[in-house]
């Protein structure tokens, strides 16, 4: 770790003023562009009669690396009877000279400012590798302005449905999931990773009475979730009809025929066992808690082939019903549940909440809806964890019913709690089911991109030979294949699932990025053979081995204004929540380091050890940013 005595050391040898400008924002331990702010900030308060703060905080990144390492936007500071180009041009003459920034220039309403090539390695390298894996996270809690309590965020995802289809939105909810709970840990959270299983409703009910019928014992003890999902396609497939013919009877508004259809066949036999469980009958629940509890056990592992674990199993059956009779009661206080035909329903229209229509909350059997227990577990989970933030990542299908739920609580007189819930949603993924045939369980979805890998391994015969565990690395790299395509785009987009796409190692794929982690490590293996040891950069007086000046040249620093920015870019992806923020980033490191080792040789580089050593350095450290930017999306990086 880096200490803030070892900072201002290394600042201090570059030439420095100590301490290093206070600005409440600025976390220079975490963020190295913090540490540029406050100089030039520092500066600029000398020169301009406006806020510090303000100055600080108008010093931004610019859209392009070419424009700049910041730009102070003049016209944000507001300045009456100065023309911000006048200005930008006064200031550029009159800026003290700063050991990390160049001389700044105008730019119209800008004023831009470059970091300096012979500050950039001295600052950054020891910083990087001092900061280690923790480059990017930050290093002290988040907490609330009231108590100092740290804060705590719930990330609900994944959360499939028990013996239904594993679909690829419960994938792609895992890989959000996993990483924004990854995020908010880096930022300083508290994190609770919560799994809310489909593990109640009807569905249930018409899963046993399909067990009853084509239940395997022996089947359900060698692949328990292919089983059950086989015998609820099964049943289902049974039950149709009568769906149908409910939802005819319905749509010609006929509810006489929806309850006679409902009285009998599969219907009632479904709605009596869901009935018997909300009834608390022992022997239905023993059924269900044995299909939850042998599912729930498969989940782990398959999730651990991912690199995901949960904190809490919890689910739908889970809700305290003492909560749900709380939610009913609040809302019929206030007049917002109301019966209609035999069910409790609320008319979200007459409440201020056009277009959300009408909701039923406990259906005409009595049973609670998929509704009420989200409302209920809302104020379960804020009593058990205090939350500050609840996540929800679940497919934009959902978007209207999450809308719901949040207005629900609202209604019921919680908008403290209402305020604090959020929906994270995701758009669809195409073409999945019609490319991988009968895939249906997750890891169906993760063998066939694990063999489509080997199979493109296996293509370069010489490197394939190279790899001594191939079975592991072909599942590793097919995983980070499916993550990549799958964070690549906005996530409200849409994508096809393109198995071909994924697994090259061409283009912005995650074999390119796994190649290129393994890359590096390949230039550190090789240094270390040669004898130089890259990982003596900065630490117990290992610092003082390197030759930096053999690092100022316009391709390392390149590299290095690059592996400066990641803290910001973590900190713009929590803004935005969004994954490709992140892979942006790294495919643009990737890019700069693959046009980077022709021109910056390590072994064999013309100038001998010293500078071998100090470009092993540079790489080391790149090597540093563009694994921690891999764990963070949930990507394990590889080494070969
Ligand atoms: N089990 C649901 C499904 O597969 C997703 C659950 C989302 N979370 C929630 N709190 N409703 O569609």
């Amino acid at each position: 770790t880096l200490s803030l005595s070892e900072l201002q050391a290394y600042l201090k040898d570059l030439g420095a003023p100590i301490p290093i400008p206070a600005f409440p924002s600025a976390e220079p331990i975490h963020n190295p562009n913090d540490i540029y702010r406050s100089y030039i900030a520092a500066a600029l308060e000398t020169l301009v009669d406006c806020d510090r703060l303000l100055l600080n905080e108008s010093l931004q990144k610019p859209s392009t690396a070419s424009k700049g390492d910041l730009v102070l936007v003049l016209p944000r500071l507001r300045l009456k009877g100065v023309k911000p180009s006048d200005l930008a041009a006064e200031l550029a003459l009159k800026f003290p000279a700063l050991s990390l920034v160049n001389p700044p220039l105008p730019l119209d309403n800008y004023l831009q400012f470059f970091y300096s090539h012979k500050a950039l390695p001295r600052l950054l390298l020891p910083y990087i590798s001092e900061r280690g894996n923790f480059y990017g996270k930050r290093c002290s809690p988040t907490t609330d302005g009231l108590n100092n309590k740290r804060k705590k965020a719930i990330i609900e995802f994944s959360s499939p449905n028990i013996a239904k289809e594993f679909h690829a939105g419960h994938l792609r909810s895992i890989i959000l999931g996993a990483f924004l709970a990854n995020l908010y840990e880096s930022m300083g959270w508290d994190v609770v990773r919560v799994n809310y299983l489909g593990d109640w409703g009807k569905q249930f009910g018409l899963l046993a009475v399909g067990w009853d019928k084509y239940g395997s014992e022996e089947q359900l003890g060698a692949q328990p979730l292919r089983h059950l999902l086989d015998v609820y396609v099964r049943i289902s497939a049974e039950f149709r009809p009568e769906e149908e013919a409910r939802a005819r009877a319905r749509d010609n508004g006929r509810p006489d025929m929806v309850a006679e259809i409902e009285s009998r066949g599969l219907f009632a036999q479904r709605n009596a066992f869901f009935k018997r469980m909300e009834d608390g009958d022992e022997a239905a629940l023993a059924l269900w808690r044995r299909f939850r509890d042998i599912s729930i056990d498969r989940y782990v592992d398959v999730y651990a082939r991912l690199g995901v674990g949960f904190d809490v199993y919890t689910g739908e059956s889970q809700v305290d019903p003492a909560t749900v009779a709380t939610v009913e009661a609040a809302l019929k206080e206030r007049g917002v549940l109301e019966e209609y035909q035999g069910s409790w329903v609320i008319c979200f229209d007459k409440h201020g909440a056009k277009g959300l229509g009408t909701a039923v909350l406990r259906g005409r059997t009595g049973t609670t809806t998929y509704l009420l227990r989200d409302v209920a577990a809302v104020l379960d989970r804020a009593k058990q964890y205090s939350f500050d933030e609840m996540i929800y990542v679940v497919s934009s299908e959902q978007d209207s019913y999450f809308q719901r739920v949040f207005k629900t609580a609202e209604l019921m007189g919680r908008p403290d709690l209402a305020a604090k819930l959020r929906h994270v949603n995701f758009g669809k993924v195409t073409g999945m089911s019609s490319r991988l045939g009968n895939v249906k369980l997750l890891n169906d979805i993760l063998d066939t991109c694990a063999s489509a890998m080997h199979r493109v391994m296996r293509a370069n015969a010489t490197k394939y030979a190279q790899v001594s565990d191939p079975d592991a690395i072909a599942d590793t790299v097919g995983i980070a294949a499916v993550m990549v395509q799958d964070m690549s785009g906005k996530r409200i987009n849409n994508y096809p699932f393109d198995i071909n796409r994924m697994t090259s190692f061409e283009g912005d794929t995650g074999p390119y990025l796994q190649y290129c982690h393994a890359r590096l490590a390949s230039v550190a293996r090789k240094a270390k053979e040669a004898g130089i040891d890259p990982a003596a950069v900065g630490g117990d007086g290992g610092s003082g081995d390197i030759d930096y000046s053999h690092l100022e040249d316009d391709h390392s620093a390149a590299l290095l204004r690059l592996m400066g920015q990641y803290p910001d870019v973590v900190g713009m992806a929590f803004k935005n929540l969004e994954p490709s923020t992140i892979l942006t980033y790294l495919f643009r490191l990737a890019r700069q380091l693959s046009s980077s080792y022709d021109v910056l040789r390590v072994t064999g580089a013309p100038g001998g050890p010293g500078v071998a050593l100090a470009r092993a350095a540079l790489y080391e450290n790149a090597r540093q940013v563009l694994g921690n930017g891999m764990r963070l999306l949930g990507i394990r990086p590889v080494d070969r």
